[in-house]
């Protein structure tokens, strides 16, 4: 069997999940889901970084030791990823034992291939970031990338020949243009990378809430030299690595020179094959401000799921935005869509679908009557034979709003259909025939379209099902046979149900 190998970044402990946290997470999910009912074998892992001068600061700002601090946070991200629906195989913390062996092992392995080296360390460090800055790299004398102040840090440190490697991930590059997407942000580490690279320092001595350099415990590794190996501790390494090297990493684009750069020289240097793709994610902006905790605007996605629902919060994610760059977060937008693409468009569809199949067939799904097949009916045959294509390219390339918005052609297709056929028309005629075939096209396109909609809304998905009185769900079938036209069985009962997407109330 096929296997497929999809990450999410490991979130740090210091802060309780966000929306940036929950869109990495619901885009790979959706991406695993895809790729289950393609029959792949998939494992889908996320985690914790729980590692770190700024963990450790946290559990002392909170009166808490490291790992209470974390596991408290650790629980909140479980929790919400349940919620969520995030059907993740894995979830790994880098305070397990089986990925502190892991890490100890990929350093000890680098370190005898003379990989690392002690020297000594002095310049700025952000902490929020954790990420070393030279001087030309500080704006105003604070950090470039979050705008915080700098500490400067002097001290022993092991260091990792990475300026041995940007030759050679820059050929990497060049040699499998789809290792870095998108393209504009391979574009920019290319261009970092042309700038060369120095030296990273990977240990550290002024703290201690870290994996200790075997042999030498007074250091702490870099926490990301640490977090970075979970992809490669979850798979079972160094025991078993039949996992690795991962299908794709998904990430913002915020820490894409980590999985890019340093995460590609740390498995040069130890001889192991690198991951396939990194995909970096853009931004959220929050009507149209910055997130942050000093704004006070940062997005609870309880608090959204509270309020709209699970599935409604997904398909905002994956659809107001192109996969890839940045967006905009607002509830006039997340309103917008659910009143329209939702409840109008889908919700609507199966609401008229249920309740005409209740009305003028018993609630039994009436049989197809192909002798009773017109123009409108070999079209919308035609076109449910078309989108998988353009679905499955745009699904294997991460460009998810577009799988969507191709998904939204037949459910407008056959909205428009049930007003053309008008079925209250066959009905009042009693031309049963008629009306069945139109009523059995119908239900037959939405059970097809509940397929191309399972990664995205899993629940809503299985609801379609459901009122069309087929049992068991989605996930655990195959894409390639249930999209295939014809499927439903005549006779079956639907069910009634509460609409699939309640209106909201728009301000
Ligand atoms: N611990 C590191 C990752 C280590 S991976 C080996 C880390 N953790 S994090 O908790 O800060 O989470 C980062 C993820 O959340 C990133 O993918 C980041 O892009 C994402 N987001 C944080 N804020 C975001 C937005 N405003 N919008 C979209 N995603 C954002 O970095």
């Amino acid at each position: 069997m096929e296997r497929f190998y999809v990450t999410t970044p490991i979130y740090y402990v210091n802060d309780v999940p966000h929306i940036g946290h929950a869109y990495t997470t619901v885009a790979a999910d959706c991406l695993a889901r895809y790729k289950r009912l393609k029959g792949l074998d998939v494992l889908f892992l996320t985690g914790t970084d729980e590692h770190g001068q700024k963990v450790e600061r946290a559990a002392a700002a909170a009166g808490k030791t490291p790992i209470e601090f974390a596991d408290n946070v650790v629980g909140r991200f479980k929790d919400l990823w349940a919620r969520l629906g995030i059907s993740c195989g894995d979830f790994i913390r880098t305070t397990e034992p089986r990925h502190k062996r892991a890490v100890a092992h990929i350093w000890e392995t680098i370190a005898a291939k003379g990989g690392i080296y002690k020297g000594e360390y002095e310049d700025w460090y952000c902490t929020p970031c954790e990420n070393f800055l030279t001087e030309t790299q500080l704006v105003n004398g604070k950090c470039q990338d979050c705008g915080r102040p700098v500490d400067r840090l002097k001290e022993e440190s092991y260091f990792f020949r990475l300026s041995a490697y940007g030759e050679r991930i820059l050929a990497h590059i060049e040699a499998n243009p789809g290792f870095i997407q998108p393209d504009a942000k391979r574009n920019e580490i290319t261009s970092f990378l042309r700038t060369g690279l120095r030296d990273l320092s990977v240990s550290r001595t002024s703290f201690s809430w870290g994996i200790p350099v075997p042999g030498d415990p007074r250091h702490v590794m870099y926490v990301w030299f640490d977090a970075l190996t979970n992809y490669l501790s979850a798979t079972g390494w160094p025991d078993d690595n039949g996992r690795w090297p991962a299908d794709v990493h998904i990430i913002g684009k915020d820490i894409l020179r980590f999985h890019a750069v340093y995460w590609p020289a740390f498995l040069m240097a130890a001889g192991l094959p690198l991951p396939k793709k990194v995909f970096a994610h853009g931004w959220w902006t929050i009507e149209g401000q910055k997130m942050s905790k000093s704004r006070g605007n940062v997005v609870d996605p309880d608090a959204v799921i509270e309020k709209y629902g699970v599935d409604q919060f997904r398909y905002f994610l994956l659809r107001a935005v192109p996969f890839g760059l940045d967006g905009d977060f607002s509830i006039k937008a997340l309103e917008g869509r659910i009143n329209g693409d939702l409840a109008n468009d889908l919700g609507n569809l199966v609401s008229r679908t249920i309740s005409m199949i209740e009305k003028y067939k018993g609630a039994e799904v009436p049989p197809p009557i192909n002798s009773q097949d017109g123009p409108m009916e070999e079209d919308i045959r035609g076109r449910f034979g078309a989108p998988d294509v353009t679905y499955s390219q745009f699904m294997d390339a991460l460009q998810f709003h577009y799988a969507l918005d191709g998904v939204w052609l037949p459910i407008r297709l056959l909205n428009a259909y049930v007003d053309k056929s008008a079925p209250w028309v066959l009905a009042r005629n009693k031309e049963e025939e008629k009306l069945s075939n139109v009523l059995y096209t119908l239900a037959e396109g939405l059970r097809v379209i509940a397929v191309y909609l399972h990664p995205f809304m899993p629940a809503s998905a299985d609801r379609i099902w459901d009122a069309l009185g087929i049992k068991g769900g989605i996930a655990g079938r195959s894409f390639d046979e249930e999209i295939k036209w014809g499927g439903l069985k005549p006779g079956v009962k639907i069910k009634k149900m509460p609409p699939l997407f309640p209106r909201v109330e728009q301000k």
